[in-house]
């Protein structure tokens, strides 16, 4: 058997690995950061002129973001990589769309636009998602709203969506997140754009601070507290459109990242990544497991930094993953427990419990369909143990339709010897569309 990567009709992704190994080599791009691209269609939409964006992630979620404010009346032109322009309409204009707004997989689009749906006066909105996103917890964001006046009703006590939302002036609060999360974070932010006087959201451990950069690079007035993680905006100034360059995103290079790390002969070079300190837990990890990656090419674009990593193999030893750390590496647990199988020793992962509300239960799925290749990971209730060393064999596995699963085990069969089969990988346009093309142009 010779090696190869294939998908199926079904659209099962198959990886065939013979005995000599795959290796990944080369120079390559990641799509744009998910999480900018979405901010940067928000904003678009709500402030006042034209935001010109680059560089767009043209995965389903951002595609699910231009939907949902196209129908609240922003015009945003054919979405490309290029350069997409999005016409505001100013703070407080969005339109009474006439049927429901449908977020798809995108829990970032559902929370963010809740935040501003909520703060719109005297029209009535109603929100929903897919199977996966209508079972994730949204009291996380309907609570902080609701104490700041919102109307908004939904399943299990408000908690669930479909959600009906009947817009309202809110008044300005400080509120203190029991989680760290950039989307409660994002959302009391953008309704306390619309909200007149201070509003103040402060988080136990620092999220990803995107929406902060990029609300101080369209104008609005926020003041950013490091030593006490709180960020307070001032409501009713109007925002102005901006050009927005979108770096690669980390979370996609995580997988070449530890692709290369652990694939003997390796030596990847990824162009273009974003390295905002709030999301580079994945390199402080990688480097404590001895990974040889080494940033080159630094760079400010549009208020991000950027460089490009140069990854080659090296063997890993496991280590512990938990505390401040987590959020700044969230998305990106499954491709580590990836790293952790091929490491020596054991790896331990705490504090990790968000990601059984992520796009499917992150912890329980990576463990089991992993173990089902031969690895050794026991779940904790907040995260995962892992020994390491023990050699995978292809099966049969399944995505749970979740993207980052889909992916993690892709690489994980490009070091399982004989097919593995992983159902359901279309999953990975959700945030990656060429995933499969870029893996097999890295396996050469
Ligand atoms: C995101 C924040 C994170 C992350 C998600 C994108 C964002 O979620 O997992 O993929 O763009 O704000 P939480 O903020 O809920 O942790």
């Amino acid at each position: 058997m010779s090696n190869s990567i294939f998908t199926n009709s079904q659209q099962d992704l198959i990886v065939n690995q013979s005995s000599e190994g795959l290796c990944l080599k080369g120079r390559i791009k990641v799509p744009g950061d998910k999480s900018i691209s979405h901010r940067g269609l928000m904003l678009g939409a709500i402030a006042s002129g034209e935001t010109i964006i680059e560089g767009l992630l043209l995965g389903e979620d951002p595609k699910s973001t231009a939907s949902c404010f196209r129908n609240l009346g922003a015009e945003i032109s054919e979405l490309n990589s290029e350069k997409v322009i999005v016409k505001g309409i100013g703070l407080g204009n969005l339109q009474e769309p006439v049927d429901v707004l449908n977020a798809g997989n995108s829990g970032t689009t559902l929370r963010l636009m809740l935040g501003l749906l909520a703060s719109q006066p005297g029209k009535f909105f109603t929100v929903t998602g897919d199977n996966s996103l209508r079972s994730r917890p949204m009291s996380r964001v309907v609570q902080p709203l609701q104490q700041m006046g919102a109307t908004i009703w939904g399943r299990n006590a408000n908690s669930l969506a479909p959600l009906a939302i009947q817009g309202q002036k809110l008044s300005a609060t400080h509120y203190n997140s029991p989680i760290a999360s950039a989307q409660v974070k994002s959302c009391i932010l953008l309704a306390g754009l619309m909200t007149d006087g201070k509003t103040t959201v402060t988080e136990p451990a620092l999220s990803r601070d995107h929406s902060e950069r990029m609300l101080q690079a369209f104008g609005a007035e926020l003041e950013v507290d490091r030593e006490t993680r709180s960020v307070t905006i001032t409501g009713q100034k109007e925002i102005k459109g901006q050009r927005v360059v979108v770096p690669g995103d980390i979370s996609s290079a995580a997988f070449w990242l530890v692709g290369g790390a652990i694939a003997p002969g390796s030596e990847l070079v990824i162009e273009n990544v974003g390295i905002n300190p709030t999301r580079t837990g994945i390199l402080e990890i990688l480097a404590q497991m001895g990974a040889d990656i080494q940033l080159e090419n630094e760079r400010v674009i549009t208020g991000e930094p950027v460089a490009d990593l140069r990854v080659r193999y090296g063997k890993l030893k496991g280590c512990t993953i938990a505390g401040e750390v987590i959020p700044r590496l969230i998305d990106e647990i499954p491709i580590l427990a990836v790293a952790a199988v091929f490491a020596t020793g054991k790896t331990v992962i705490k504090d990790a419990a968000e990601l059984r509300v992520k796009e499917s239960d992150r912890l329980a799925v990576i463990a089991s369909q992993l173990n089902k290749m031969g690895a050794n990971i026991t779940e904790l209730p907040d995260g995962l143990e892992i020994t390491g060393g023990t050699p995978l064999t292809g099966t049969n596995v399944e995505s749970y339709d979740d993207h980052r699963i889909t992916m993690s085990l892709a690489i994980a069969a490009l070091n399982a010897t004989g097919t593995t089969t992983i159902h359901g990988a279309q999953a990975a346009t959700i945030s990656y569309p060429d995933f499969v093309d870029t893996l097999r142009k890295v396996c050469g």
